[in-house]
Parts: structure tokens; C-alpha cells; sequence
């Protein structure tokens, strides 16, 4: 069920609800309009504050207990320096929703100082992530150890901006949980005709031109460095593209591209057993532009939008590619296979040639493509990458707004040495140096005329652990992004 939030002018004091979250930042002091909360609270929020027993520092928590009318709990979540008022309040909401589930309360009521129409989305998005789970493949607890789901949330915000606000922060989390969704699912039941039916359904919900391609139409396009991958399992591999169209006719469009390894074993050259499980989130690209256009259409947003997704699955099998094979591309690049590893790109490449076709104002795509960049930037930063400075500029300004930050890493000319090949034009994979910056130079190779941006999210498309105000498992990255330049070009 959709977790349903609104804004709403209500009076603190008097509110019916089960938990009301009051976010403050460091070294707060009570807000004026909790007065009258306090006093019906017998004044132990003001005392506690002037005690200092809650600091407001960042993930910082302290509960109360109400009084016998209003709201029946109260919790204090910090904000910490707040510098960033968006980041925090996006991070409070989540912490604060996430220990709201563990109460088994199925609605709550949340206060911050900040409530602008910015505040309150990031409020709305970080409340509807902390409210969201996945236990599709759980048996159900047994009735009596039921908690109740929280399915509801109300910002205490009056007035149009934050209203606004909450409709546009549920649209980001609607596309942001369907990207987790996906990616939370495993390989077995995440195939790339299950993304492809996934994107006819947002298509159908949307009125989207939808077209996908299977083997037999990839191998009419000749592209036979996708096709490489997907010759290790009998599974029909699918390259999918959504046209969203509600910019003026004829405006060239914004691309979003996808990396879809449904799983990454490695191939031929299979990874190490331990933790390979992780890689069914090998598809995070391809679930965070479906996610985007998602929420794209439901914000409405006048711009052209093409969303491009390569899927697949990487397996040895008996007619699995090997080291040494050497494919052609669909711009007539000749690629030596060094590393069956390396697939993502090889994928990518046939993507990114096929994007030529829309006539692209500019593309983007993105890929949990190397672990170098997990190595580089940990689960912080995604890697950024690009051949046009202004673009980059504009992603990056995208990632801050979207709180999915990026950090730009360089594309020297020296790094297309490491990819020349003894036999082809290009080889698929360079070693350990700069990792992150051959595989993204391997793509240079293959994109059109068009402007475009290389996002690297294998460290941050989905966590390895708890990190608190976020579950250990899928992000939602780059959903985020991808909304915010859309948005940020939108007339
Ligand atoms: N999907 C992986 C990259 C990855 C690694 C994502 C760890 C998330 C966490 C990719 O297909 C891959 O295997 N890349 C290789 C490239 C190498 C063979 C040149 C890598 O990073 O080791
Ligand atoms: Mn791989
Ligand atoms: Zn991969």
C-alpha cells in the first residue's frame, strides 16, 4: 500500500495521533509555537531541553510520553547543523519513520522548524523511505505478534508551499520505492522480462510510448556487445525505452540510461563466492531510471524524456563469452573481452549507441559499474564522469538537491591507453589503476555527438549495512538524480 502523507496547519497540542516527531537542530530551544504542547506536556519538553539531556545532534533521539488528550507519544528526532536544512529534515523524517515502525504505530504527525515548500518535500520523501519495507517473501508473523504498518504520515506544515511540498516528496518516494522494490527482488524473480513488464506497466500508467527489443531485434541492430552477455543464459535479454513526451514537440530530449544485470556472477571470470548474492542489485541503474520516469510523469513535468534500460544476466554456461572473444558493437567497434567481469560496459555500449537515435539534448546514465569506484569514494559519493563540463556541473547541482551527492573523477586521455588492445579496437577492461575511469572511458567509446554524464553507483545504489536512516539494501540512488535534472530543464 502507498504510504499516504499530508500537510496540514493542525495545532500541535491538540492533535489526535499515536506519535508526533518534533525534528530540532543543535542546541535547540523549544520552538514558540510548541508552547502550548509543553504546557500540556506539564513543561517536561523545556525542561529537558534546558537539561540538555537532547542536544539535537544529527540521528539523535528522545521520547516522551503525551498527555492524556493530544498526541498520545512524542519523540524528539536532531537535525543536527542543519547547514543543509533539506538533507537534514530528508534524513530526520527517515530515522524518525524508522523507529515509528518499531513503536507499531500505523500514523504520525511530524513538526519541524524548517517547513518551506523544499523542507516539506524532503520531509515527505525521508518519512515515506523510513515507512518503507520489503517482506513480499516473508511469511506473515503470527496475528498476535502483528505490529501495525505505518501507512500514514501528517507534516505539520500550513499553507500552499508545503503542500505542494508533500504531493511532489510522495511523487519522489513513489519512484524511489519502486527502484528499491526492484532491486530488493532477487534474480530469480527480477529477470529483464519482469523489468520490461514493469516498464509497460509505468508506461501504461502514464501514456508512454513503449518499445522492447529482445535477441532477435538486438541481433538486426548488430549489437553484439550486449549481445555477448546475454549469450550465457537462455533467458531473453531486453532493451527497453520509455518515451515521455510532454515537452514542446520537437524539443530534443533528456536520456537516461540504465545498467540492468539482473545478476552479475562474473562469468567465465566468476567472483568469489562470498557476498556474491549482492550482486542481484546489479540492475540499481536500471531500476533508478524506471523509478525517475515514474516519478516524472507523476509530477508532470513539461520536458521529453527518454529512459533507456539494458538488461540481462551474467553466467557462465557451456556458450558463455570467454576471455579473448572479440564482439562488435553497434557503431562497428571491435572490443577484445579480457574480463567477462567487465559486462556492464559491454552492455552499456550497444545502449549508449542506440541513445543516438533520439536525437539526445543530453544523456545520462547510470551503472553500478566498477568496484574501483566502491574502492575511490566508498558508499558516499556516486562517481561522476563526462565529456561536456557543463552537464557535469548540472548533475552534480542535481545529486545535492536530490541528497545522493556525486563527486567528479577525470577521464585523462592517459586512461585510454590502458584500453588499447592487441587485436581489437578497445578492450573491456584496463586492470586495478583507475578502475572507475577506464570503464567509463570504455563508454566514451561508444556514446553519439550528444552531451553525457557517466553516474558510477556501485557504492551507492544500495548499502552492505545498516546506515541508520537507511536499511541495509537498496537506496533508491540515482532516482533522486535523475528527477532533479529533469526538473532542473522542465519549462
Ligand atoms: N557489477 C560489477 C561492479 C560492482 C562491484 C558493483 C561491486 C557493486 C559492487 C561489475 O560488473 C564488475 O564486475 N566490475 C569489475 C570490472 C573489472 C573486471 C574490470 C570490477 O569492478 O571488479
Ligand atoms: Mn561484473
Ligand atoms: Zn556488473
Amino acid at each position: 500500500m502507498p504510504f499516504g502523507i499530508i500537510a496540514s496547519g493542525a495545532e500541535p497540542a491538540t492533535l489526535d495521533t499515536p506519535l508526533l516527531v518534533v525534528a530540532l537542530s543543535r542546541n535547540p530551544s523549544l520552538p514558540a509555537p510548541l508552547a502550548p504542547l509543553d504546557e500540556a506536556v506539564g513543561g517536561a519538553l523545556g525542561r529537558s531541553l534546558a537539561r540538555r539531556e537532547f542536544r539535537g545532534d544529527r540521528d539523535e533521539l528522545l521520547h516522551f510520553t503525551g498527555s492524556g488528550k493530544g498526541p498520545r507519544r512524542i519523540l524528539l528526532v536532531g537535525l543536527g547543523d542543519a547547514s543543509d536544512p533539506r538533507a537534514a529534515n530528508r534524513r530526520a523524517a527517515g530515522i524518525a519513520a524508522r523507529q515509528a515502525r518499531k513503536l507499531g504505530v500505523q500514523s504520525l504527525a511530524w513538526y519541524s522548524a524548517s517547513n518551506g515548500e523544499a523542507a516539506a518535500e524532503a520531509a515527505a520523501v525521508g518519512l515515506a523511505l523510513g515507512a518503507w519495507h520489503y517482506d513480499d517473501l516473508k511469511s506473515p508473523p503470527k496475528p498476535e505478534d502483528r505490529r501495525a504498518d505505518l501507512e500514514s504520515a501528517t507534516i505539520l506544515a500550513g499553507g500552499t508551499d508545503a503542500a505542494r511540498g508533500v504531493e511532489n516528496g510522495s511523487a519522489i518516494a513513489e519512484g524511489i520505492s519502486l527502484a528499491r522494490r526492484l532491486a530488493m527482488m532477487p534474480g530469480n524473480l527480477c529477470t529483464p522480462d519482469f523489468i520490461a513488464d514493469t516498464a509497460r506497466a509505468i508506461a501504461g500508467r502514464h501514456g508512454m510510448k513503449i518499445t522492447v527489443l529482445g535477441r532477435a531485434e538486438m541481433e538486426a541492430e548488430k549489437m553484439g556487445s550486449f549481445l555477448a552477455v546475454a549469450q550465457g543464459v537462455p533467458q531473453e535479454p531486453r532493451l527497453i525505452a520509455l518515451e515521455y513526451r510532454k515537452g514542446a514537440a520537437g524539443a530534443k530530449p533528456l536520456v537516461l540510461v540504465g545498467k540492468g544485470l539482473c545478476f552479475d556472477s562474473g562469468g567465465i571470470s566468476i567472483k568469489p563466492a562470498l557476498g556474491m548474492e549482492a550482486m542481484k542489485f546489479d540492475m540499481c541503474g536500471a531500476a533508478g531510471v524506471l523509478g525517475a520516469m515514474e516519478t516524472i510523469a507523476r509530477l508532470g513535468l513539461a520536458i521529453n524524456v527518454v529512459g533507456l534500460v539494458g538488461s540481462t544476466t551474467n553466467m557462465p554456461s557451456g556458450v558463455s563469452m570467454k576471455p579473448g572473444d572479440v564482439v562488435q558493437a553497434s557503431n562497428g567497434k571491435y572490443i577484445e573481452i579480457i574480463n567477462t567481469d567487465a559486462e556492464g560496459r559491454l552492455v552499456l555500449a550497444d545502449v549508449l549507441a542506440y541513445a543516438s537515435r533520439f536525437e539526445p539534448a543530453a544523456v545520462v546514465d547510470a551503472a553500478t559499474l566498477t568496484g574501483a569506484c566502491v574502492i575511490a569514494l566508498g558508499h558516499t559519493a556516486t562517481g561522476v564522469f563526462g565529456n561536456d563540463e557543463k552537464l557535469i556541473d548540472e548533475v552534480l547541482g542535481a545529486g545535492k538537491r536530490a541528497c545522493e551527492p556525486g563527486w567528479h573523477l577525470p577521464l585523462f586521455d592517459d586512461y585510454r591507453e590502458l584500453m588499447k588492445s592487441d587485436v581489437a579496437d578497445i578492450k573491456n577492461s584496463g586492470g586495478r589503476p583507475a578502475g572507475a575511469s577506464t570503464a567509463a572511458i570504455f563508454l566514451k567509446e561508444f556514446t553519439g555527438s550528444y552531451p553525457w554524464v557517466h553516474l558510477d553507483v556501485a557504492g551507492t545504489a544500495y548499502a552492505e549495512s545498516d546506515l541508520g536512516y537507511i536499511p541495509k539494501g537498496p537506496t533508491g540512488t540515482p532516482v533522486g538524480t535523475f528527477v532533479e535534472i529533469a526538473r532542473g530543464r522542465a519549462s
